[in-house]
């Protein structure tokens, strides 16, 4: 009989229970200590497409608002979203780039044709001096990336000498009869992007050979990262550190690219006409990211246990068929709610991993791929991937909380994915915690337990919208914007809150 009362109390127990037991996050706020690296939340400018060009620069005649020919309401967005660091000048463009064309007066400067992207033609207007005139602009740390694919050790040194340097040289003289005085402070160098295609096409053991002949010269280039691997390639990995193991001195940073592509390479997927499958397939290549990133890692320890090597992952994002009638060479694409969960997905696997993962770089920052802004003449329009960057800025050099999850799957086609990730950090004793909902269509309840912290206060923002295909265009008003979102009181050390279905949320917790 008291064996009966019990098992009926204990199923009324679990009927009544607010939360799925199998949906809960455990922080470990006692045991943060791995700051996050504003870094991480870093963007990428090529020469491509609408990026530099009819996107953050205007014309010399133009009649938008400008501050020394930037767009002013793109410096304003992107100051109030946090830019922490900005690459320059590319991707493939970088391994074609000379840097001797982009100094000096403009109607000077010679062009080049663009041949990764378009063909069209560079004018060089937008070279050193006007990308870190930029970064000043946006309070964005600048990252440049060096030439090694078509480029020489000579003319590499020479460009960090001419930044960096406070010396009497000639490269100094140069960039003082160029109009700046001082050297600017500028401390990531990257060697070479993709040298294991675009830039180049090299073997792994060439190009460590070659990384350690340009790291050499490169005096000034505080912060020296290699060019890493493509997605799975962990040979490359391998080979990299292997090689570099008694020189890794000469190595701060091995970089890595991943991009989600919902389908193939050839027929890549709309970045807006997709249903629930697509949807589904998208987000579980996203979460892909934590499996490279771990096994990266594990490679890495391997030469480099103390972990003063970063992972970079510099380029990472959607990558979509461009918008059908636009340049196939420019990579422009729209950007919906799935992107923010991309954003939001990645953004948490990145800070979970703060020890090794020290910087990350969206592709790309305006008009190219996962845009945080889009421009069309005059107007701009902030994507839903902005959103999410300016909800995660309050990770930027907290300290990250490790966190145990347990969720429900989310399955479609036979294949499950776990229908939420997370991650957390801790500043100036407010503890943020930002969420995925993957679930196109449930909402998902979780218990929130938090060891060593009782917190009193609590609120929240969010990113969703009606449909999954939502997006923010020319001239309509915003579908896709951060909104405030009510958390219940914590009791205790626990609270319990639901995400409503495809949904990126901010918790953040207050003693
Ligand atoms: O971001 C677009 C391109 O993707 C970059 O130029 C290249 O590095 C990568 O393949």
């Amino acid at each position: 009989m008291k064996k009966r009362v019990a098992f009926t109390l204990l199923t009324l127990v679990m009927m009544f229970s607010p939360v799925l037991s199998q949906n809960k996050a455990t922080l470990h706020v006692d045991l943060a200590k791995e700051k996050i690296n504003p870094e991480i939340y870093g963007h990428f400018a090529e020469h491509l497409g609408k990026l530099i060009y009819g996107g953050i620069m205007v014309e010399p005649d133009s009649k938008i608002d400008n501050i020394r020919g930037f767009r002013t309401d793109i410096i304003g967005a992107l100051k109030e979203m946090k830019v922490p660091l900005l690459r320059w000048p590319g991707g493939c463009f970088a391994d074609t780039y000379n840097w001797r064309d982009g100094i000096g007066p403009r109607h000077q400067r010679p062009s080049m044709i663009n041949t990764h992207w378009g063909g069209v033609t560079e004018d060089n207007s937008f070279g050193t001096h006007e990308f870190l005139d930029f970064c000043d602009l946006i309070d964005a740390e600048p990252y440049i990336n060096l030439n090694v694919g078509s480029g020489s050790v000579r003319e590499a040194a020479q460009w960090v000498e001419y930044v960096t340097s406070s010396n009497v040289s000639p490269m100094t003289d140069l960039r003082k009869a160029n109009g700046r005085q001082e050297p600017w402070n500028v401390k990531y160098w990257g060697v070479g992007n993709e040298n294991w295609g675009c830039g180049g096409h090299m073997s792994p053991e060439y190009y460590a050979d070659l990384y350690r002949n340009y790291a050499t010269y490169l005096n000034g280039a505080k912060f020296k990262i290699a060019g890493g691997a493509n997605i799975d390639d962990y040979n490359w990995t391998e080979v990299l550190m292997q090689k570099m193991n008694r020189y890794r001195w000469m190595m701060q940073g091995l970089s890595l690219h991943y991009y989600t592509i919902p389908r193939r390479w050839e027929d890549k997927g709309s970045s807006t006409d997709f249903d629930e499958a697509a949807w589904h397939q998208t987000l579980a290549n996203t979460l892909r990211m934590e499996e490279l990133v771990r096994r990266h890692s594990t490679i890495m320890d391997k030469y480099d246990p103390n972990k003063q090597i970063g992972l970079m992952v510099d380029e990472w994002g959607t990558w979509y068929d461009v918008l059908p009638g636009t340049n196939p060479g420019f990579l422009f694409q729209q950007n919906s709610l799935r992107d923010a969960l991309v954003a939001g997905i990645n953004l948490n696997i990145f800070n979970n991993h703060a020890d090794r993962v020290k910087m990350a770089n969206i592709a790309q920052m305006v008009n190219v791929l996962q845009a945080v802004i889009l421009t069309k003449d005059e107007q701009m329009v902030l994507t839903p991937t902005y959103y999410v960057f300016k909800m995660y800025n309050v990770h930027h050099d907290a300290t990250m909380i490790p966190l145990n999850l347990n969720v429900e799957d989310y399955e479609m086609n036979n294949r499950k994915i776990p229908a939420s990730n997370a991650s957390a950090s801790i500043k100036d004793n407010v503890v943020s915690i930002t969420l995925t909902n993957l679930n196109a269509t449930k909402p998902l309840k979780m218990e929130i337990e938090l060891t060593g912290f009782n917190p009193k206060k609590s609120s929240g923002k969010i990113v969703t919208a009606q449909k999954i295909n939502d997006y923010n265009d020319f001239g309509q008003p915003e579908k896709v914007t951060l909104k405030d979102f009510k958390v219940d009181k914590p009791k205790g050390n626990k609270l319990v809150i639901e995400l409503p279905a495809k949904s990126v949320v901010l918790v953040q917790l207050e003693q």
